[in-house]
């Protein structure tokens, strides 16, 4: 009796908000009260790959309304922020790589950045000890968020009013929708993390556990984002919204004020390309280590005939796990914030310099990162990702984050959303890991308006100059890896999505030395590795790709198995 009533308000309301029919709602196009996941599918005009199938579906909906990829990109994005909290969100940043219909390219870099307050030993005790607690969980991990200045940046290229592709998010944060097994899971594991960070009550934490089927709503996010409809950007870093931030840093002693907000401004990069087997590859420039690391591993086993070592072979993830470990090498020395370090990008990516560290490569012998360290140069799990194609050919990929799942943990009071804890991803101490066990140094330590290293790669691949593959994933320092083996199994084993996508990874990242193995990764090639003189580590999941690739003038788009991710389109 209780849905019943619910569901009637939902439509009179919904009527009353936006001049079209609503999109979300039931029998509605997006009913958040029964939707199922498909994983892959073929089809012919557009297609939206996302974490969630009601974000997805949103995405589909807003084209089959005459929106293109960039109205979906929005309103999928939008979406996540309501229905997968963990990642999906309004409080974190992200990077966005697109092309459009016409071949112009674009990369929009709305990264979070440490608050004006910020400073390079924020993160240490008086003996100059680490303390990741601090840059990991609660108000002082956040930087400033970028995600909403990012939304209003894409908004010139794409073709409907702002208040319609926000609408879906407010409606399913306002009424509410059901929660996955998966999602009722991450809250009950999470619970004591969410007391122990908040100030206020907050959405996610009830007195009984959470179940699949649960509805969840959430009415502060949802005037959270009628606020951004209503005034824009300045509807986030300008007003209401900013004043309950800054009251959550004061309750917390969080550093993010006013100005830092306010200052706030995405930014345009010149998108990285280069080729890989004839393909052209697009992906994101610094401050994302993503798209450069992606150039070096690629083009490090370009000059070897990987198709005849064989998928999976001994040969290639040897191979490959060499690649990865000297480009990993480089992250840690030379990769930063572009404004703030100069990042030698045009020599890491060199043919010579590319040549020169592959040069002690010994096949059948497994390198070790103690003596394999940067080339030398003589000049001065949370994430989430959206692929996107729509019918003109526009192309666009999104990866957006909280940093870990659920981010600092911290809801912005009265506000309703997650804040993230990307200052982990600086250099909090030169050789401390972060929490992927990645390490770094100058080029990459705090330091007041700087963008902190990222390791995402939203990545579109090109054939004959047309739209063949998007693709890109969440996972930490295992992203470009993800992007890397993924792009390998399309172009050198003609897998098709769904196989580039769920076949298990693999992943060696310099520091640590080891190569992490997904648990199905085949037995008879990790233990040749081990008896070359590799280190393995079983572990859970790598990445959750999404991809959509060219196939036959169809969009064959594919979800990962790994989460409930889902594609929709028409
Ligand atoms: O920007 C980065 O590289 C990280 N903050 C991404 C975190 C991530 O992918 C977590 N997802 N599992």
């Amino acid at each position: 009796m209780k849905k019943i009533c619910l569901l009637v308000s939902f439509v009179a309301v919904t009527f009353s908000c936006t001049a079209r029919q609503p999109i979300v709602g039931a029998g509605k196009e997006v009913d958040p009260y029964h939707y199922s996941i498909t994983k892959t599918a073929l089809f012919s005009k557009a297609s939206v790959v996302s974490a969630h199938p009601l974000a997805s579906q949103v995405g589909a909906a807003v084209m089959k309304r005459g929106g293109n990829a960039f109205d979906a990109m929005i309103a999928t994005q939008l979406a996540l922020a309501v229905v997968y909290p963990g990642a999906g969100n309004i409080g974190g940043g992200g990077f966005l790589i697109a092309r459009k219909a016409n071949g112009q390219l674009l990369s929009i870099d709305y990264r979070e950045q440490a608050p004006a307050k910020a400073h390079r030993d924020m993160y240490l005790d008086s003996a100059g000890n680490a303390l990741t607690e601090l840059s990991q969980n609660g108000h002082l991990s956040s930087g400033v968020p970028g995600t909403v200045a990012g939304l209003f940046a894409a908004m010139p290229y794409a073709k409907l009013p702002f208040a319609e592709l926000i609408q879906p998010a407010i409606d399913l944060a306002e009424f509410g929708y059901v929660i996955t097994e998966e999602e009722a899971a991450n809250f009950n594991a999470d619970k004591n993390d969410f007391v122990k960070y908040n100030t206020q009550p907050l959405a996610f934490v009830k007195q009984v556990a959470w179940k699949g089927g649960d509805t969840l709503v959430q009415k502060d996010l949802a005037e959270t984002l009628k606020r951004i409809r209503d005034n824009g950007a300045k509807g986030f870093y300008e007003g209401t919204t900013a004043d309950l931030i800054v009251a959550e840093m004061q309750r917390g002693k969080g550093c993010i004020t006013h100005e830092d907000l306010k200052n706030y401004r995405a930014k345009e990069r010149e998108p990285l390309t280069f080729t890989y087997r004839g393909y052209q590859v697009i992906s994101f420039p610094p401050p994302s280590s993503g798209g450069l690391l992606l150039v070096q591993m690629l083009k490090m086993i370009e000059p070897f005939p990987v198709a005849r070592y064989g998928f999976h072979s001994t040969e290639l993830v040897q191979l490959m796990t060499e690649a990865e470990r000297r480009a990993y090498a480089d992250r840690a020395e030379y990769m930063g914030d572009p404004d703030f370090w100069n990042v030698p990008v045009k020599t890491l990516t060199s043919d010579a310099y590319i040549t020169a560290r592959m040069k002690d490569f010994v096949p059948g012998k497994a390198g070790k990162s103690e003596t394999i360290k940067a080339g030398i140069i003589k000049e001065s799990e949370e994430t989430t990702h959206i692929s996107i194609m729509d019918a003109q050919g526009n192309m666009v990929a999104v990866t957006t984050t909280l940093n870990n799942h659920y981010g600092s943990k911290t809801v912005v009071g009265g506000a309703g959303f997650l804040l993230n804890d990307e200052m982990d991803d600086f250099s909090i101490k030169p050789g401390v890991p972060n929490m992927y066990g990645a390490v770094g140094g100058e080029a990459n330590a705090i330091a007041p308006g700087k963008r902190m290293l990222s390791s995402m790669a939203p990545t579109l691949l090109l054939k004959n100059n047309k739209p063949y593959a998007v693709m890109g994933t969440p996972g930490g320092t295992t992203i470009p890896t993800s992007v890397f083996q993924t792009i390998v199994n399309m172009v050198d084993f003609n897998m098709s999505a769904a196989d580039a996508v769920n076949k298990p990874k693999f992943h060696h990242q310099w520091l640590p030395d080891l190569i992490y193995m997904e648990k199905d990764f085949p037995d008879v090639t990790a233990s040749a590795l081990e008896k070359m003189g590799y280190q393995l580590d079983r572990r859970g999941n790598i990445g959750r790709t999404e991809v959509i690739k060219m196939n036959n003038g169809k969009l064959e788009s594919a979800a990962d198995k790994r989460g409930d991710d889902c594609v929709a389109g028409f």
